[in-house]
């Protein structure tokens, strides 16, 4: 295919929150909390019931995302295996980098998913095809 897929990543991260008695309060800076450089946010939210999303893999976008409100379930792939991760703390992260497979599910009603990315929106990044995706994990298993 002349691509070459990046060894992929899934991690939790957890966030240390700066609040006092006042309330809660969170940062995130690009190579501290967030492992890369940041261009690009982008939040769902008002997902209606019942809809899963994602369904595609990138070759090379690094990203993580949080649950600044309500809930919602990522179920992972990548050459390593398959994992869930139930998002629902602000103090939550799930950091995506490399080959990965994502599809979302379970958002609740009042869900507002934060996503960080590494690069600003490539339409040639995705790998929106399954097949696709299990061909080029084969290539990093070898
Ligand atoms: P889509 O890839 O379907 O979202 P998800 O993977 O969460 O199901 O994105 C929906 C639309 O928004 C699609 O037309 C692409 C567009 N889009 C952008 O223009 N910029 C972005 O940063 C993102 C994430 C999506």
């Amino acid at each position: 295919m002349g691509i070459n897929p990046t060894e992929s990543d899934v991690r939790e991260l957890l966030f240390s929150s700066l609040g006092d008695s006042r309330g809660e309060l969170i940062a995130l800076e690009q190579f501290k909390e967030i492992p890369f450089e940041i261009k690009r946010i982008y939040y769902i939210f008002q997902t209606a019931e019942n809809v899963k999303r994602g369904f595609h893999a990138h070759q090379s976008l690094k990203q993580v995302a949080i649950a600044l409100s309500g809930s919602c379930v990522f179920d992972v792939e990548t050459e390593n295996g398959s994992s869930s991760h139930l998002l629902d703390s602000p103090s939550k992260g799930l950091y995506m980098g490399g080959l990965v497979w994502r599809e979302m599910r379970d958002f609740s009603h009042d869900c507002v998913l934060l996503v960080i990315a590494s690069e600003c929106y490539d339409e040639a990044d995705y790998i929106r095809s399954y097949d696709a995706f299990k061909h080029q994990k084969s290539l990093l298993a070898q």
